[in-house]
């Protein structure tokens, strides 16, 4: 399996292209050659990064600020991504909550459910048709390593990525043979605007630095395992520790480890 090559009509589309790990996506599609639609809220952001990328690389780079959360925002893009010549989608933005689920604030869990689990599969469901009817076309499901085990106070973010881990990885299987292939990017601590969002400031501090990876090395180590027809793709040490040992230690004994855990991260 490799990437599909890239044409001046087909597109790579990134979501969560804004920031973090979906900026050095869309970067090193477009210095591979795609032309690209980056997808997020911020528009001023897609703007400014499509026309940086499409001036470096000499690609064509199309934005869509869409709130991806929102079911009929989202039914918008998928119907005309249905009608695109898609050859990569990053199913990549995201954002996680930590504390306790009775005190969250029920529509900002409803929205990480919206955003992390039922986007991801809305637009994969959107795309796979015509890839499959083409037999060629890469998919990227930006999951997580919180989603390899339970995660008592960051609750939803977990069931959200186990979710987004386990589709991936089951489509990969489901896949092999059509020309189509799916990815699942399972990242650790990476740098990036997520702890500022999810509001816990300790995150960035409690892990010594060498532990995190950067978002270009994550965007990195996810396109050249798309190119391989990965699996999974887990980047950095501390990552695939956390990987195996999520998988490995009895749910009796990391449930009681993570809860302390995360109730320091807030
Ligand atoms: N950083 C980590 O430690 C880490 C670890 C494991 C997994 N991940 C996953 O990696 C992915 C990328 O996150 P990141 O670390 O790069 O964080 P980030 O810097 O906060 O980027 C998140 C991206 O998602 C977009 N987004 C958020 N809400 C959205 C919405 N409602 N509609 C459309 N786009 C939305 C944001 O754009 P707008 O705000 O402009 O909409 C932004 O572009 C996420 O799925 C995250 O869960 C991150």
């Amino acid at each position: 399996m490799s990437l599909p090559p890239p044409t001046p009509a087909m597109r790579a589309v990134v979501t969560g292209a804004s920031s973090g790990i979906g900026v050095a996506l869309a970067e090193g599609l477009a210095r591979r050659g795609y032309s690209l639609i980056l997808i997020a809220r911020r528009e001023d952001r897609l703007r400014e990064l499509a026309d940086r990328l499409a001036q470096r690389y000499g690609i064509e780079a199309e934005i869509r600020s869409v709130d991806l959360s929102d079911r009929a925002e989202r039914a918008k893009l998928c119907d005309e991504l249905a009608t695109r010549d898609i050859a990569v989608l990053c199913n990549n933005a995201g954002f996680a909550t930590y504390g306790e689920l009775a005190t969250a604030n029920p529509e900002r869990e409803r929205q990480q459910v919206e955003l992390n689990s039922v986007a991801v599969h809305d637009l994969t469901l959107a795309v796979l048709p015509t890839m499959l009817a083409r037999g060629v076309g890469a998919i990227l499901i930006t999951g997580s390593t919180a989603g390899n085990q339970p995660g008592p106070n960051n609750a939803t973010y977990a069931a959200s990525k186990a979710f987004a881990n386990t589709l991936a990885e089951s489509l990969h299987s489901e896949l092999v043979g059509t020309g189509v292939q799916c990815t699942l990017l399972a990242p650790g601590p990476v740098r990036t605007e997520y702890a500022e969002v999810a509001e816990v400031p300790k995150l960035d501090g409690m892990l010594p630095g060498p532990l995190w990876v950067s978002a270009e090395q994550a965007a990195t180590a996810a396109i050249a395992g798309m190119a391989a027809g990965r699996r999974r793709v887990v980047p950095g040490v501390f990552a695939k520790v956390q990987t195996v040992s999520g998988q490995y230690t009895p749910r009796s004994l990391i449930g009681p480890i993570l809860r302390t855990v995360y109730r320091r991260v807030k």
